[in-house]
């Protein structure tokens, strides 16, 4: 029996989004995943962000692939990737954080699951200036977005046979927001005794990650928390060139790695695609490609094991396009 394709909608993004994505689709194809693409823009070149086409085509695929899209800071367009997440009520980000084998750093074994809230939080963008040099900006936190995000966790936390689910929030300052998210994690806690659970303020969680990251397991956050806390987890295995992510909703998914466009080395055949490669990985086991996933994730293993072609960020001097090469290679 053949397998079926999955059709896969591919956005290049900016900066070294279209180099990550281009190493990434060569990765895919070379293993024979059972994948078709199509490319659309995260921009028109009048400027819009997010066209709708784009939208209605990862609606039509029910997958994304994406590079990442830049966001002018203080002023601009509204970030594309906020737009994406939201029209499609991709409600949960999905970061494990993982080692990798030959990347040196400070802890050997992390394995870390980051859940964070995609769709509200003071990233519903509600901003206003009250009178000039003040400005407020709101947090919006719901019991429906709050329950539905600890539940994703727990679920995740059972079919992956993890131990704990950790709740990190800032109730004891913010009583009624971060209040009410804390109380939807106690009730869904109840629902899974099967899973250890806890709750942990976020300044504290930080320290602690930093310093004792084995205490921790799956963590679920709102919007702000998540965004912050994932990057710090990425410094933990060798920064946000090596760490995926996935933004889920009801049958649709974008995967997408947790770095942004990189301008520095933008252009320079330099960007390192493990993240949106991994990216892929989980893509495929979301697809039930299992026997693809497996084959993907062991061939870049063996790159980072044997460690000859690393690229800049992590210590090596191999471009884009060799280190691709070397994944091609070793999936043989
Ligand atoms: P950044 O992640 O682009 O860069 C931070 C540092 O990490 C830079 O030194 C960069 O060279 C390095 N880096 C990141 N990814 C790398 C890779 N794959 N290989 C090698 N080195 C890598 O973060 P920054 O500078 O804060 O953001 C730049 C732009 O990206 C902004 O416009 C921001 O809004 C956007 N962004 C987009 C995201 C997305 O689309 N998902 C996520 C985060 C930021």
């Amino acid at each position: 029996m053949t397998t079926p394709v999955r059709k896969v909608t591919l956005i290049n993004g900016d900066g070294i989004g279209p180099e990550v994505v281009d190493a990434t689709r060569k990765i895919l194809e070379a293993a024979r995943a059972p994948l078709e693409f199509e490319h659309k823009d995260a921009a028109t070149r009048y400027g819009t962000n997010l066209p709708d086409e784009t939208v209605e085509a990862v609606l039509k695929s029910g997958c994304g692939l994406k590079g990442p899209t830049a966001t002018g800071v203080g002023t601009g367009q509204s970030s594309a990737n906020v737009g994406l997440r939201k029209r499609l009520d991709l409600y949960a980000s999905l970061r494990p954080v993982k080692s990798l084998p030959g990347v040196k750093t400070r802890y050997e074994d992390i394995d870390l699951v980051v859940v964070r809230e995609n769709t509200e939080d003071l990233y519903a963008g509600i901003e206003h200036v009250v009178v000039p040099g003040v400005v407020e900006s709101l947090k919006i936190i719901t019991e429906k977005a709050s329950t539905r995000i600890c539940r994703f966790a727990f679920e995740y936390a059972v079919k992956h046979g993890r131990k704990k689910v950790s709740a990190v929030h800032k109730a004891n300052i913010m009583k009624l927001s971060d209040g009410l998210f804390l109380d939807c994690f106690r009730r869904v806690a109840r629902e899974f005794p099967q899973i250890q659970s806890e709750d942990v303020i976020v300044d504290n969680l930080c320290m602690q990650l930093v310093r004792n990251p084995e205490k921790y397991d799956v963590m679920v956050m709102e919007n702000l928390y998540g965004d912050i806390v994932s990057d710090l987890c990425s410094g933990l295995v060798g920064g946000l060139g090596v760490v995926p992510g996935a933004n889920i909703g009801h049958d649709v998914a974008v995967f997408e790695a947790v770095h942004g466009t990189a301008p520095d080395i933008a252009g320079q055949g330099k960007a390192n695609p493990t993240a949106l490669l991994l990216s892929s990985v989980m893509m495929l086991d979301w697809m039930n490609f299992t026997e693809h996933a497996r084959r993907l994730e062991k061939a870049l293993w063996k790159v980072y094991t044997e460690g000859k072609v690393k690229t800049g960020d992590l210590g090596g001097t191999a471009s884009t396009a060799e280190f691709t090469q070397a994944v091609i290679h070793a999936l043989a």
